[in-house]
């Protein structure tokens, strides 16, 4: 059960706005520096990365263009079964194109891993992924994340695009939620 101000429902707040607008700014100076002339093809992985993915690319100094996704795991956050579903495609053909992944947070690695084969077998000429957060402990398959902009402990985190039951994304900061709001 969760408190009217989302607030009272943190244990502790990681980031604060100001941290992750900091953070953002620097991932996309890199970003932008790195695909200087290469247009790159942004994809934004729903729901979850949504704000992320809008104020990296607005960080980000070169031309691009972006395209949404969105996918969903089997028995995500409880036993996993491995299995990713395409929830609902791209629309740009992405042939020979520098494609970029856009994620709000890597846990086990099985969607990004998912969708960076998917890509690599649609002929992108690089596959690269940026994930905001990357809770490192959790990794169940050999994937490493690209561009990361704050590695974080196994805590359920929630805020910048993180849900609890789907509600708290729109939180500007990044907080860790108290176990009696899901116990
Ligand atoms: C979250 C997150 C990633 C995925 C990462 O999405 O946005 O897409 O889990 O987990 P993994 O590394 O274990 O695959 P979620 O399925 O919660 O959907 P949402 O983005 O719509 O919240």
């Amino acid at each position: 059960m969760l408190s009217e101000n989302p607030r009272d429902d943190m244990k502790e707040i990681l980031f604060e706005e100001e941290q992750i607008q900091a953070r953002v700014a620097e991932l996309g100076a890199q970003l932008g520096a790195d695909y200087k002339d290469k247009t790159p093809l942004m994809i934004c992985v729903l729901r979850g990365a949504a704000f992320f993915f809008t104020d990296l690319c607005r960080r980000m100094d070169c031309k691009m263009d972006m395209d949404f996704i969105a996918v969903s795991s089997y028995g995500h956050g409880q036993a996993s079964t491995g299995a990713v579903r395409l929830v609902k495609d791209v629309s740009i053909d992405m042939t020979g194109r520098h494609v970029i992944i856009v994620e709000d947070i890597i846990d086990t690695g099985l969607t990004l891993r998912y969708l960076t084969k998917l890509f690599k077998a649609r002929n992108a000429a690089s596959v690269a992924t940026v994930a905001f957060l990357d809770k490192k402990e959790r990794r169940e398959v050999d994937m490493n994340v690209d561009y990361s902009g704050f590695v974080i402990p196994n805590e359920f985190v929630v805020g910048y695009g993180l849900d609890f039951e789907d509600y708290l994304r729109n939180l500007p900061y990044i907080g860790v939620l108290k176990e009696e709001c899901y116990s």
